[in-house]
């Protein structure tokens, strides 16, 4: 049997309004001003996305807000329920929603994702995050966030719990025979039993596998501690790459940390995200990524919205024409520390005042993926063929941008046969080329049959 070819997977990433630095995209007048919470505008985005061949779409969530968040983030619906309502207007798009370990309990994490897969056949994903948003504490009875290795420990288990947790009916469970007046197989149903650090748990779990057996696990943190957790349990991981040779670090980290600890590395997704700026001609999409960078510049909001990766520090308090207050990274310390640090570091390195490093993050910067129909697409088979992704996260933002991108440079790499033509698979696994987990007790069963 020959192996099928790779393929360049793709997601879309929905922030309706406008994500981080971002402030003004709800200005496109294609974009209606309520996005973030109209589901008839994402239930559009994800038939589009679907009728690309898209391979998902991706939710991503948090739990704290201030007035200087941006415009997608202070109004926004929850994840889980959006995507109920996508499984049920679409037959093949991935519905991957971000939820956290650090402010939910595994077992009504794992009963609203088994839900979500009975209800969409088979398409969930679980983008695990451990929340960078350290305020998100004083929203579930806790005085402080917890630390980086006591977030990561929990979240490790945390997806161990719910693993555990959909293993509890094997696929037999339940004869369902009226003759014989038999509902449920109680042999084949098992209770977990969990007790460990941070979680006593006992199961079984009141909901049964679907065709896809498990969600698909995605994980998002960059830290030491997050890839690591990326490396032990993600089957999809959801990164940013500013560069060709970034990317490939990145890449070949991740995944020579997966096969030290035993995993197949080609059963991980790698799915930097970007936005892509298409024009008739390399320069005319230079300028349309000028404009619409340009249009989203505002000093002050990028100044206030600096604070987020440092835990909401207000960086206003300080002189703009001072140097950039090294001292403020040990907010970050329950924060978004990775991001904060690379900030932090680009300052001490160029020697930058408070007021030239909001000038640097905000101002407009040549992507990676901006040119021509043929430009655009040569440039990711390129990184998708020197190892740098597996896969696009495509960032949905302005519409006539996402149009040309389905409509110009998709069946340029389906021409190509660097992205399908038509869905492989039902299932979310099955269109990422990933394995189907066998349940425990079934495979424990079977496995000690033939020792006998
Ligand atoms: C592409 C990408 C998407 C992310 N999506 C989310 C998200 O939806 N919600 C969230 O709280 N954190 C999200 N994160 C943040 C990380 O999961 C992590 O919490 C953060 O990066 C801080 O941890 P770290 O220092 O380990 O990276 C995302 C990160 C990346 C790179």
């Amino acid at each position: 049997m020959s192996t099928p070819a790779r393929q360049l997977k793709l997601g879309a990433v929905t922030m309706g309004v406008g994500g981080p630095g971002q402030p003004y995209l709800w200005l496109d007048e294609d974009i209606p001003v309520d996005a973030s919470v109209n589901i008839h505008w994402y239930i559009e985005q994800a038939r589009l996305a679907e009728q690309a061949k898209f391979d998902l779409i991706f939710i991503v969530d948090s739990q704290f807000i201030t007035a200087d968040s941006p415009p997608h983030y202070l109004n926004r619906l929850e994840p889980l329920t959006l995507l109920s309502a996508l499984a049920v207007t679409t037959e093949h798009l991935g519905l991957v929603a971000t939820m956290t370990t650090s402010y939910n309990d595994p077992f009504n994490i794992a009963r609203r994702l088994a839900s979500l897969e009975l209800i969409s056949g088979g398409r969930s994903g679980w983008n695990v995050v451990t929340s960078g948003d350290a305020g998100a504490a004083g929203n579930f009875s806790r005085a402080e966030h917890y630390d980086y290795d006591t977030r990561y420990a929990r979240g490790l288990e945390f997806v161990r719990v719910a693993q555990g947790l959909w293993d509890s009916y094997e696929e037999d469970a339940f004869p369902r025979d009226r003759a014989t007046r038999t509902f449920l197989d109680p042999a084949r149903q098992h209770a977990l039993n969990h007790s460990g650090d941070h979680f006593q748990v006992a199961g079984p779990l009141n909901i049964s596998r679907s065709p896809q057996g498990q969600p698909v696990i995605f994980q998002a943190g960059d830290s030491e501690q997050g890839r690591d957790l990326g490396a032990t349990i993600g089957e999809g991981i959801f990164t940013h790459a500013p560069n060709l040779a970034a990317g490939q670090a990145f890449y070949q980290d991740l995944k020579s940390r997966a096969a030290r600890k035993g995993r197949d590395p080609d059963h991980i997704v790698v799915m930097p995200g970007a936005a892509v700026f298409v024009g008739d001609t390399d320069d005319e999409a230079r300028e349309i990524e000028y404009d619409l960078q340009n249009r989203d510049k505002d000093f002050d909001r990028a100044l206030a919205e600096l604070g987020r990766p440092f835990a909401w520090h207000d960086f206003r308090q300080y002189d703009l024409d001072a140097p950039f207050p090294q001292e403020a990274l040990i907010f970050a310390e329950r924060g978004f520390r990775t991001g904060a640090e690379k900030i932090a570091k680009a300052a001490q390195d160029n020697g930058w005042t408070l007021r030239q490093t909001v000038e640097s993050i905000s101002a407009p910067r040549q992507t990676p993926f901006a040119g021509s129909p043929e430009t655009v697409a040569t440039r990711l088979q390129e990184w998708f063929d020197a190892r740098a992704l597996d896969g696009l996260n495509y960032h949905i933002g302005h519409p006539s941008q996402w149009r040309r991108f389905r409509e110009e440079v998709v069946p340029i790499l389906q021409e190509r046969g660097v992205v399908r033509t038509e869905y492989d698979a039902t299932t979310l696994r099955g269109n990422l080329g990933l394995p189907v987990p066998e349940n425990r007790y079934t495979r424990a069963r079977e496995e000690s049959l033939i020792r006998i």
